[in-house]
């Protein structure tokens, strides 16, 4: 446990010092679990919205894209049962150093940080308020979303009608979410600003239909379920992950979020444990019914016979900056002694970042082999200001070369491409992988086309 904890310092660490993930407001101490991504932290969450979004509505079909407000209608809280004593947990505050505490999240009924007896729990809602306009009163009231997808079901009816969307098809959604946690922690895994990656399949509610049973159109909202799980586990496997860091947990009822009629969680072991990065959730027709009951509109669907019903909803609803850490914790990767002992490598600890050469936040580095031989420069240089607009670049000549691919190595990027004394003769360049340390020399004529290829394998 001691080694899991001293990994995790070393994650958090590691974010900091390489520019993935800074505390918000730092030179004002912190402010309230916020986090800011660096300039590589943004790199590498763009990237995982990218090929979520290409996962989304490239690889599979019938799922269109949505940007809702963050800001929203308070009645659109009160409809999904947000306002409600559903969205709330349970806090305890203790007598002696008033720290306060989740109670389910609690084993004991005294403090643990000062064994202080605890008070009785009571509800709190966990919406972020917020005032819209110049007056500050209940009229002007509203909320920060606590989850994206209010948005996508209070767009159905504009994306079915303007888009003549036919069911099954799904909504996909990218954006912030905010919840005003009671105990945020473990760096970015609970915070009260955070990110989602959200799509809401519409479907039929009636029972597998007999004479489509073996086509999707014929699908169940129970066999959708067990479809997207299984379509999301893959999808983390794709990006990177072990089989065995990811699980799917099946939620017990006692557990289950108001909504929900079935959920399971994707989990990744964290070093404090198995923790949830994505739910899949059954949400039956609870939005879609309490919408249309409280604005009056009619968000029922009619089929190609004529029939009309409330679709049911079946949610996979992903967290970036959890996906973040995971992939760090995936990633980091320590060799003692270094890498390669040939190249004036040190004897302490080097750290690899092994990552999806796809979500790396560099993704080609150009080093040429020494800065004081100015044609040697002016040709990297050149070779840079090509590849730059195909990939995310860097440029570096600081330092020996044996320290230039350590520093690459060490925030993930998959390929460095050296311009040496060789390179002035026969117009080529070396280009090393990350994972293999494997040099090879390609003519620059061919050398986009291979490392686009690259970037395909
Ligand atoms: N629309 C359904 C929904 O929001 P959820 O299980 O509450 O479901 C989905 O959240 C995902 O959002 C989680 O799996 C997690 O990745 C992310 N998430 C939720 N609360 C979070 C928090 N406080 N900090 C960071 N990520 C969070």
């Amino acid at each position: 446990m001691e080694k899991e904890l001293n990994f995790l310092d070393k994650i958090v660490s590691f974010a900091k010092h390489r520019g993935f993930v800074f505390l918000s407001s730092e030179i004002y101490g912190g402010f309230s679990s916020c986090y800011d991504y660096g300039p590589l932290g943004v790199e590498l969450k763009n990237n995982i919205k990218k090929l979520w979004w290409e996962e989304m509505t490239r690889n599979h079909s019938n799922i269109v894209g949505l940007d809702s407000a963050i800001l929203m209608s308070p009645k659109v809280w009160e409809a999904s049962g947000h306002l409600s004593a559903g969205f709330a947990d349970t806090l305890v505050e203790c007598k002696r150093c008033h720290h306060r505490f989740r109670s389910d999240l609690l084993e004991g009924r005294f403090c643990p940080d000062c064994n202080g007896e605890l008070t009785e729990p009571r509800k709190f809602n966990l919406m972020m308020r917020t005032f819209v306009g110049p007056l500050q009163d209940e009229s002007s009231l509203t909320y920060l979303r606590a989850e994206t997808c209010q948005g996508i079901y209070v767009n159905f009816k504009n994306v079915v009608q303007s888009m003549r969307m036919k069911i099954p098809f799904g909504i996909a959604q990218i954006g912030k979410a905010f919840r005003n946690e009671i105990t945020p922690k473990d760096f970015i895994f609970r915070t009260r600003e955070f990110e989602q990656m959200e799509m809401q399949w519409f479907c039929n509610p009636s029972p597998k239909l007999k004479k489509q049973k073996e086509a999707i159109e014929g699908y169940s909202p129970d066999d959708w379920f067990e479809y997207w799980v299984k379509e999301r586990m893959n999808w983390y496997y794709k990006i990177g992950f072990q089989k065995e860091h990811i699980r799917a947990r099946e939620v017990p009822a006692d557990e289950l979020a108001h909504y929900a009629r079935r959920a399971v969680d994707i989990e990744y072991c964290f070093p404090f444990g198995w923790k949830e990065i994505e739910g899949v959730h059954n949400r039956g027709n609870w939005d879609l019914s309490n919408h249309s009951k409280h604005s009056g509109q009619d968000l029922s669907y009619r089929d190609e016979e004529g029939k009309k019903f409330i679709p049911y909803i079946i949610e996979t609803s992903a967290g970036v900056d959890r996906i973040l850490f995971a992939l760090l914790c995936e990633g980091f990767t320590e060799v003692k002694g270094g890498r390669d002992r040939s190249v004036d490598s040190p004897k302490e600890v080097e750290v690899v970042l092994k990552i999806n050469k796809k979500l790396a936040p560099v993704t080609v580095a150009v080093l040429p082999l020494v800065k004081n031989k100015v044609r040697i420069t002016k040709k990297a240089k050149e070779i840079f200001s090509f590849l730059k607009r195909y990939f995310n670049c860097q440029y570096d000549e600081t330092g020996s070369i044996g320290r230039r691919y350590r520093r690459q190595d060490e925030i993930g990027t998959p390929f460095c491409i050296t311009v040496d004394f060789e390179s002035l003769k026969n117009d080529d360049v070396t280009i090393r992988d990350r994972d293999t340390m494997r040099q090879k020399r390609v003519k620059n004529s061919r050398l986009l086309r291979v490392l686009l290829k690259e970037m395909e394998n």
